[in-house]
């Protein structure tokens, strides 16, 4: 393997210093300045830290406290983010603030609009919509006055029970991948440095702290590495957030293996390794592995901390004294600033440094909130009530005369889920009454926005009697659900950062008390044994088990759906939207199909010893029927595939063509999915997906899809040279509507290997 450099960033800094003295004196004619925006910001970074004393240095790579917590400070008004590194006035260098910013600014009071949450952008599975909610945050950020989002999680849900999995994007490494590419590009392109975390295998929260990825290196590279792979080497994210956990014994953030030799050799990362917050542990360790930044750093005379969590900085006086005495190399240092600053300087907000103050478009924010909700809400199932033919949704508000909505508080708001990965509610939470427990860091109630499902249903049925159950009645809700139309039913799962579920069945009164005040499955159970027509809609982060579905005639999910969700749950319900989305996650049946029986609250290895069979792979490689597959969604028209070949250029890149056409009555939007099975013998899964295409179709119209697959989406990792292989043999190519579309259309393709 080529030797690479240690402090790649350092031999940039060096060459930087001369390139200046040669544009600035050497020909002289100037004429030859470069100006790709990389050379430029690595250009001037490196004259930058030329000047500055050793304090300005170790000012520039760590935090000054948790302002949101109030802990550290003081800071500018109004930028009271997740975290604040001052500027450096004497050489004109901007303060840099941070906020949390996964599907909105995580800033209460300041108008930020709340996004449907990553999970759901995941199920548009449309990168374009992607780069828009990246670009939205992004413009709000600004308007707060804060220069970097530490948005964008793409930890793949191996465990779906993981309290944060409606922060992240589902278990595919190309999907999850690509969408944070996307998003990556749309929030830098609005002069917001944008963040991809956590690096990596910090796939559930329970020890999160402490627990070690047991994983081997063949399973991190064709699962969730490939994913930051993707996600970095396309859009160049200025940050990589390192995680709390350990990965093989090592913690991620002095982990040479993850952040020198795959992140800044292999992947030619140039921007910002950032702790999570208190995710360091060292000094030396952590800045030789490739630490570049500590967060939240040094608290100075601040409180302690949170619950759970001490603060200790180890990126201030003791970097200081590391690089002082030799232990860490001065040109160590030199890199972890000239790697901030170049970031800054290549992402605009050294050069127009935001300012706090600012006005929040929520017009234009709520616009945006409601199209998100619309494209990513995933119809399960449709099916006609006994003795009727047509399916029940979409509901047709002229022709209902009584409708009961029932459960899920959906007369006052939809659920959003907690941590620093959830939005704040503008207006104030739309359920009150909820006991906050001490002992969880961020809270156990949930944050629900004021956007009423129920006002939005009595809107579009205006002739309808609309009467609420809340649900805690199981025998009135099901009596009222007889005598009407249809009954929907609301059902929802609330999760957050610093807890994992301890079951995918939907929280009880038992389970949630903080915001459920009943059985779930038994008020639809109920209400579907005497209900003419009945729907469930979901609410919910992460996959949940449905005992009753045999006995309802559809179900909505519509995951955490944004500041605007209750319009857009009653646009899909009355088919004003089309419904689009595909899952990002496998629902299964029941907890016991998953890869690990139960999460261990006491074992701190974590291992992963499904290895490659993680998410669908894990189903398909034991043959066990999910309740609904990765990639499933219905709509309200019909699709047809057809005639699908495949071709390969000499490198080993495949491009697979076939035919989609909408065979219904409306139009519609069909995600047409395509997967590849990979030459026998090589310890592969069934299948894994290499690309998709979205198309928008008219009733009977026709198009032809072409999806280009890179020979390294048909690699595997070699554990003996450290690198992707493409294998010789036969590769057989399905495109379909899903990860186990029964019509689905296969091709096959030889490819000589390399
Ligand atoms: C939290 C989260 C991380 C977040 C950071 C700042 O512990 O793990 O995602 O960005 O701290 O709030």
């Amino acid at each position: 393997m080529k030797k690479r450099l240690l402090f790649p960033g350092v031999a940039t800094a060096a060459a930087c210093a001369v390139a200046l003295m040669i544009a600035a004196c050497g020909s002289g004619d100037g004429v030859n300045a470069p100006t790709d925006p990389d050379t430029v910001a690595d250009q001037r970074a490196a004259a930058l830290v030329a000047q500055m004393t050793t304090d300005e240095k170790v000012q520039l790579v760590h935090g000054t406290g948790f302002p949101v917590f109030s802990l550290g400070g003081p800071f500018p008004p109004g930028v009271d983010g997740a975290g604040y590194i001052p500027g450096v006035p004497r050489l004109g260098i901007p303060g840099l603030a941070m906020a949390d910013s996964a599907g909105g600014v995580n800033i209460a009071n300041f108008g930020a609009t709340a996004l449907p949450a990553p999970v759901a952008l995941a199920a548009s599975w449309d990168p374009q919509l992607a780069n828009a909610y990246g670009a939205r945050i992004a413009t709000e950020l600004r308007a707060l006055g804060y220069g970097e989002g530490l948005g964008g999680g793409v930890n793949l849900a191996r465990e779906p029970r993981d309290g944060r999995t409606f922060e992240y994007m589902g278990e595919d490494p190309v999907l999850a991948g690509t969408m944070s590419a996307a998003r990556t590009t749309g929030t830098q392109s609005q002069k917001v440095i944008a963040t991809i975390k956590h690096y990596a295998m910090n796939d559930q929260e329970t020890n999160r702290f402490t627990s070690n990825s047991v994983v081997d290196e063949r399973t991190m590279r064709e699962t969730e590495l490939l994913a930051f792979e993707i996600g970095v080497t396309q859009a160049q994210p200025g940050n990589v957030m390192c995680s709390f956990n350990q990965v093989n014994g090592i913690f991620a953030c002095e982990n040479p293996y993850l952040l020198t030799t795959v992140l800044k050799n292999e992947w030619g990362f140039k921007g910002v390794v950032q702790s999570d917050w208190a995710a360091n542990h060292s000094t030396v360790a952590a800045a030789l592995a490739g630490l570049d930044e500590e967060e939240p750093g040094d608290l100075g005379s601040a409180a302690g901390g949170l619950p759970g969590i001490t603060f200790t900085s180890y990126f201030s006086s003791a970097l200081k004294a590391a690089v002082t005495a030799g232990s860490v190399p001065m040109a160590r240092l030199n890199d972890m600033v000239q790697r901030k600053l170049r970031t800054m300087i290549r992402y605009g907000v050294f050069d127009s440094p935001p300012t706090s103050g600012g006005t929040i478009d929520q017009a234009a924010g709520n616009a945006f909130a409601l199209q998100v909700a619309q494209q990513s809400a995933v119809l399960l199932k449709n099916a006609a009530p006994t003795g009727a033919q047509q399916p029940v949704l979409p509901l047709s508000g002229a022709s209902l005369s009584s409708i009961v909505v029932i459960g899920g508080h959906a007369d006052t708001g939809v659920l959003s889920g907690a941590g620093s990965g959830g939005t704040p509610a503008i207006n104030g939470n739309a359920v009150s009454g909820c006991q906050q427990p001490a002992s969880l860091i961020f809270g156990g109630c949930a944050t629900w926005y004021k956007s009423s499902p129920l006002a939005a249903i009595k809107a579009q049925a205006a002739n309808a009697s609309v009467t609420y159950f809340d649900g805690t009645d199981a025998n009135a809700a099901a009596s009222a659900a007889a005598q009407a139309d249809v009954a929907i039913v609301f059902a929802t799962q609330s999760e957050g950062e610093g807890f994992d579920l301890p079951s995918l069945s939907l929280p009880n009164n038992v389970v949630d008390p903080y915001n459920q005040s009943y059985d779930q499955n038994a008020l639809i159970t109920a209400v579907a044994a005497k209900a003419k027509r009945v729907v469930v809609v979901l609410e919910n982060g992460s996959p949940v088990l449905m005992p009753w579905l045999g006995n309802v005639n559809a179900v909505l999910e519509s995951w955490y759906p944004g500041v605007q969700g209750g319009q857009a749950i009653a646009d899909l319900l009355f088919g004003n939207v089309n419904p689009s989305g595909k899952l990002p996650i496998t629902f299964p049946q029941q907890d016991a199909d998953l890869p690990q029986p139960a999460i261990s609250a006491t074992n701190l290895t974590v291992n992963y010893s499904e290895g490659l069979m993680m998410g669908y792979r894990w189903y398909d490689a034991k043959q066990i029927q999910p309740l609904f597959p990765f990639g499933f969604g219905l709509s309200y028209t019909t699709f047809a595939y057809s005639g699908i070949s495949a071709s390969t250029d000499g490198a080993g890149d495949v491009t697979v063509t076939f035919s989609v056409q909408n065979t219904g009555t409306r139009a519609g939007a069909e995600t047409a999915q395509v997967y590849a099975t990979l030459p026998a013998g090589l310890g592969e899964p069934p299948k894994r997906l290499v690309g998709w295409q979205k198309v928008t179709l008219q009733p009977g119209q026709s198009h032809q899809v072409s999806v280009s697959v890179p020979a390294k989406l048909l690699s595997t990792w070699d554990v003996m040279k450290h690198a992707w292989k493409l294998n010789g043999g036969a590769y057989q190519l399905i495109a379909g509507a899903s990860s186990r579309d029964t019509n689905a259309l296969t091709t096959s393709v030889t490819l000589a290997g390399h």
